[in-house]
């Protein structure tokens, strides 16, 4: 069966779901976004990624286009209809279809909804992790309001566009002093010189990823503690581990920061542990 998509209400062959030339999320990125994890045709860590949706869509005074239970349907439909085993779940949210002018629509319109989903091949994931990824650092050019999940992310691409064209997996933001922020779509973390385990404060201007958040929980529980606070480029290098996560990455072991190796430039045993930990955790807890 081929792949299809949701757009406002339907169902459509991937190749022909569309959005109107007047979408704002095509005219001004006017919208917001999430991604989950699929095992076994399930959505992982669910309600973190729900919650973080309707928030994302209340500050930026977007209506919610369904209640709660009927997106849900939505999703699990879209992931059933594409026969997803292992993949992704994409939902976009825009503040809707309207003649083009800055300020919000009066009378407001109905937000736009869409949803696709696609399988991930997670044999070669789960290779890359074996062997780890290298990261680059770009300045922070971002706008002040990183903890909302907007669509507006031209510095994210243009960043992983940098990493890519340098053979690295990612890019970690650089603020102005000299510490990292977070991925272009990742959190990133270190085991620092002294092992422990951190990655940055949400008091900071990053997304507040939700694999960030339940693997600070899971190692908790492994008796593993996390200091939640800033670390600099140098500190990355001289680190003993790193790796980033995000639902698309999971635990992804980094072994180089800007050509710098990291420990013996293989995934570090920390960082492999808390992979475990996380994947069987996120798959038992899907729904
Ligand atoms: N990105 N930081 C940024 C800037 C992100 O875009 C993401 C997620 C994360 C990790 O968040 P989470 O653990 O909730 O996935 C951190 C998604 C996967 C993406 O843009 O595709």
């Amino acid at each position: 069966m081929s792949r299809q998509a949701y757009v406002n209400g339907h169902f459509y062959a991937h190749g022909d779901a569309m959005v109107h030339v007047e979408d704002r999320g095509f005219q001004f990125a006017d919208g917001v976004y999430e991604v989950w994890a699929v095992f076994d045709g399930k959505l992982a860590d669910f309600k973190g990624h729900m919650d973080r949706l309707e928030r994302s869509l209340d500050e930026l005074r977007i209506d919610r286009p369904m209640s709660r239970a009927a997106l849900t349907n939505v999703l699990r439909e879209t992931v059933r209809r594409n026969r997803v085993r292992d993949g992704l779940c994409y939902i976009q949210i825009t503040r809707g279809q309207a003649r083009r002018d800055h300020p919000f629509p009066d009378p407001p319109v109905a937000p736009s909804l869409i949803v696709t989903s696609r399988s991930v091949d997670q044999a070669s994931a789960a290779a890359k992790a074996l062997k780890g990824v290298a990261v680059v650092t770009v300045p922070e050019t971002r706008w002040a309001r990183c903890d909302i999940k907007s669509v507006a992310l031209l510095p994210n691409i243009l960043a992983k566009q940098a990493a890519k064209e340098k053979g690295a997996a990612e890019a970690w933001f650089v603020d102005d002093l000299g510490l990292v922020t977070e991925g272009s779509s990742t959190n990133a973390w270190i085991v620092d010189s002294e092992g422990v385990l951190r990655t940055r404060d949400t008091n900071a201007n990053i997304l507040r990823g939700i694999t960030r958040h339940n693997l600070i929980d899971l190692a908790h529980e492994a008796g593993i503690e996390v200091s939640q606070r800033p670390f600099s480029v140098e500190e990355a290098k001289q680190a003993k581990e790193a790796f980033f996560t995000a639902a698309s990455a999971f635990v992804m072991p980094v072994i180089s920061v800007d050509g710098t190796k990291i420990g013996d430039g293989k995934p570090g045993p920390i960082t492999s542990k808390l992979r475990t930990i996380y994947l069987e955790n996120a798959r038992s807890a899907a729904v």
